[in-house]
């Protein structure tokens, strides 16, 4: 009876033994088939909204998107500031801009909402005050980093963050 008991108890085992690693193996694939297929349905388009406030801050730094897709971005400003006062925009840099340098022309730009003359932006929106909100439709540009930021006097010190192209 002992040697049957045993006998039982190594089948057991062996059947157990075996499947967990078959099924380690169709898991880690399912993961991956799973991994495309979101990369398939990212690369068409997305939607990112970006929050402004009266405490001269975006809410998000780092924003991510893979390259070709179609981007539609929402600025809102959350606060009751105006724009004379406390105004926002998203203004997308071409890769070697001199930030410096491009945000102190900005400042100065006063009459063209603060958007200096160049080639260096990629998409900007319109400059808003409290309670408005303004949307841009752009394509992300080939993989890389590119720095927003807003150019409204004093602000692109604190309102300034990445959109990281995948
Ligand atoms: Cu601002």
């Amino acid at each position: 009876m002992k040697k049957i008991k045993i006998l039982i108890l190594l089948t057991i085992l062996i059947s157990c033994g075996g499947n967990p690693d078959n099924n380690k193996n169709k898991f880690e694939y399912k993961k991956i088939e799973k991994k495309d297929d979101f990369l398939d349905k990212k690369s068409k388009e997305t939607v990112i909204i970006l929050n402004s406030n009266d405490l001269m801050k975006f809410d998000k730094n780092e924003l991510r998107v893979f390259e070709g897709q179609k981007i539609t971005l929402t600025l809102n400003h959350t606060g009751k500031m105006s724009k004379e006062i406390m105004g926002h925009n998203f203004v997308l840099l071409k890769k070697d801009t001199d930030l410096n340098d491009f945000a102190q022309r900005a400042m100065l730009a006063r009459e063209n909402e603060y958007i200096p003359n160049g080639d260096e932006t990629i998409i900007y929106t319109n400059l808003i005050g409290g309670g408005e909100s303004d949307t841009i439709t752009f394509t992300a540009p080939e993989k890389g980093s590119y720095t927003y930021i807003c150019t409204f006097p004093g602000h692109y010190g604190l309102m300034k963050g990445i959109l990281i192209v995948n």
